[in-house]
């Protein structure tokens, strides 16, 4: 048997005359968990695509098996056993579940599904290994972006896999669902499949991984062992210096400017109330479908509640979305693709855009404008060639930092973050924690959804806890408290403070 279930060596890439990958290797043993690591735009989705055959390489060799391996297409890689979880979703929007799950594969010939209930059947089984209770007839338009993630898992597992690749599989899944991820990972690599993964979130890669390869700026850095290394290591050999997490800065808080009451929305929300202070950043944390993102949209105006009321500095606010923003409260989603950028425009235009009003009236002060782009680009570290890059041709990570980029020049009063942080590396992740902190110090407020259990700990002044659409605590986030408590009131909700409110 070979050393390794996949070898690739000496591989190159570039995209427009720019060199993106220069003669990077990866080794990857039968039975590993093995971790691919590097910043924003280091390079790992493009390996990954080579691999697939989604990109071409320019130079280099993969063995699959000990045998000399290129796919021309990502069919063929997927006949030959290799899976990728890709960074953004490719599932079909208007095809349900199951067909999505089976696309290309046995129960479909020609296009033709011929085995529909074996289809739904097998797409359940999958779907309830990674614990989801999903009818797999449901549209994938209609699910949340943690749900399609879980899918596209389901899909990767449902075939012949070899070699199982994830690109940050768990950038927007929670605790609960990571675990079961986990488990699944290990039983396959109990298997002998060999598992590389992806992820930002260092913590989460000493319980899974076995080794970690790291690339920066395109150029392979090392291999090493786990359980010989830590997480600043990894920080220092990924970004070159070390970095320092800043202590949470005492926020001064002052009086309620939001109070949210009893808001009710179909069979999402229930009876939510809360208040937001001013100069506070308030957590959201909840497991998927706990209504944390539908909650944010009622308060917005981007879905209309059912019942229940939203006081914005001692005003009763008209929840519309053209009201809210007005009044400067403003949404940065979760689902950057549909919601956040326009894709086939420049990184400036998209900075730009929501702030434009502030650079004049009629005429647009575009060289204050270029400015405070150029600004924000070097600030939040956006690996981009230039301002007039195109969108879509950052990397994941780099889109998300636009993301950001584009709200943070806004003069809002109430910023509700959902998912800020989601694949971010983690220098730029301490550059947005620490312009939330600045903005909190001009008395802004913020809410956070995060299902980054750590990112709720370190940032937040209270946190609120929801299960199933209701809100099952609201707690301070005091020394005391810890990530197993708020995981706690996750799961099993708070019989105390249900029955109390
Ligand atoms: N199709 C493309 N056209 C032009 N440039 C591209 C294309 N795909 C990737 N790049 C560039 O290649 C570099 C590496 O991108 P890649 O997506 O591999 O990074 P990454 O390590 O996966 O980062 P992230 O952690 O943000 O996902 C980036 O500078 C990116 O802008
Ligand atoms: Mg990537």
């Amino acid at each position: 048997m070979a050393d390794y279930i996949l070898e690739m060596r000496g591989i190159s890439k570039s995209f427009f005359g720019v060199k993106v990958l220069n003669n990077v290797k990866l080794e990857v043993r039968p039975g590993e968990v093995h971790v691919l690591l590097g910043e924003n735009g280091a390079g790992k989705s493009t390996l990954i695509k080579i691999l697939s055959g989604a990109y071409r390489r320019e130079s280099g060799e993969i063995f699959l098996d000990g045998k000399s391996f290129i796919a021309a297409n990502p069919k063929e890689s997927i006949d030959a056993g290799v899976s990728v979880i890709y960074q953004e979703f490719n599932l079909v929007p208007e095809m349900p579940i199951y067909e999505n799950i089976f696309l290309g594969k046995e129960f479909i010939r020609n296009k033709i599904m011929v085995d529909k209930n074996s289809a739904i059947k097998e797409s359940k089984k999958y779907l309830e290994a990674l614990g989801i209770d999903i009818d797999p007839r449901t549209k994938i338009s209609q699910l949340s972006v943690a749900e399609k993630q879980l899918v596209e898992i389901a899909k990767a597992i449902s075939s012949n896999v070899r070699v199982l690749v994830l690109d940050e599989p768990t950038a927007s899944i929670t605790e609960k669902e990571t675990r079961m991820l986990f488990n699944i990972i290990r039983d396959l690599t109990s298997k002998g499949l060999g598992v590389v993964y992806i992820s930002h979130r260092l913590g989460e890669l000493f319980q899974i991984g076995d080794r970690c390869t790291v690339l920066r700026d395109g150029q392979y850095v090392d291999t090493v062992r786990l359980d010989q290394t830590d997480e600043s290591a990894l920080t220092r050999m990924m970004v070159g210096r070390e970095i320092i997490f800043e202590k949470l800065p005492v926020h001064n808080i002052g009086k309620p400017v939001l109070e949210v009451r009893n808001l009710s929305y179909k069979k999402l929300l229930y009876n939510v109330s809360f208040n937001l202070h001013k100069g506070e950043i308030l957590g959201i944390a909840g497991l998927i479908g706990s209504g944390r993102t539908e909650l944010a949209k009622c308060i917005i105006g981007a879905y209309l509640a059912n019942s229940g009321e939203v006081w914005y500095g001692g005003k009763k606010l008209k929840c519309r979305l053209s009201e809210t923003i007005k009044e400067g409260i403003v949404y940065l989603s979760e689902d950057r693709k549909d919601e956040g950028l326009i894709l086939p425009h420049t990184v400036m235009e998209n900075i730009a855009l929501p702030s434009l009003a502030s650079y004049g009236k009629l005429l647009l002060n575009w060289k204050n404008i270029l400015a405070m782009v150029k600004e924000i680009i070097k600030k939040l570290n956006i690996h981009t060639h230039g301002h007039h890059n195109i969108v879509q041709n950052l990397s994941g990570g780099n889109q998300q930092k636009v993301v950001i980029a584009k709200w943070l020049k806004t003069d809002a009063n109430i910023y509700i973050f959902d998912e800020p942080t989601r694949g971010i590396d983690v220098g730029a992740r301490n550059e947005i924690y620490n312009i939330m902190h600045e903005m909190i110090q001009d008395g802004v407020s913020v809410i956070m959804i995060s299902s980054d259990m750590t990112e709720i700990m370190k940032m937040c002044d209270r946190i609120v806890i929801m299960k199933e659409g209701h809100i099952v605590s609201i707690v301070e986030n005091t020394e005391a408290l810890t990530q197993e408590d708020i995981l706690t009131y996750m799961l099993r909700g708070n019989e105390e403070y249900e029955s109390a409110s």
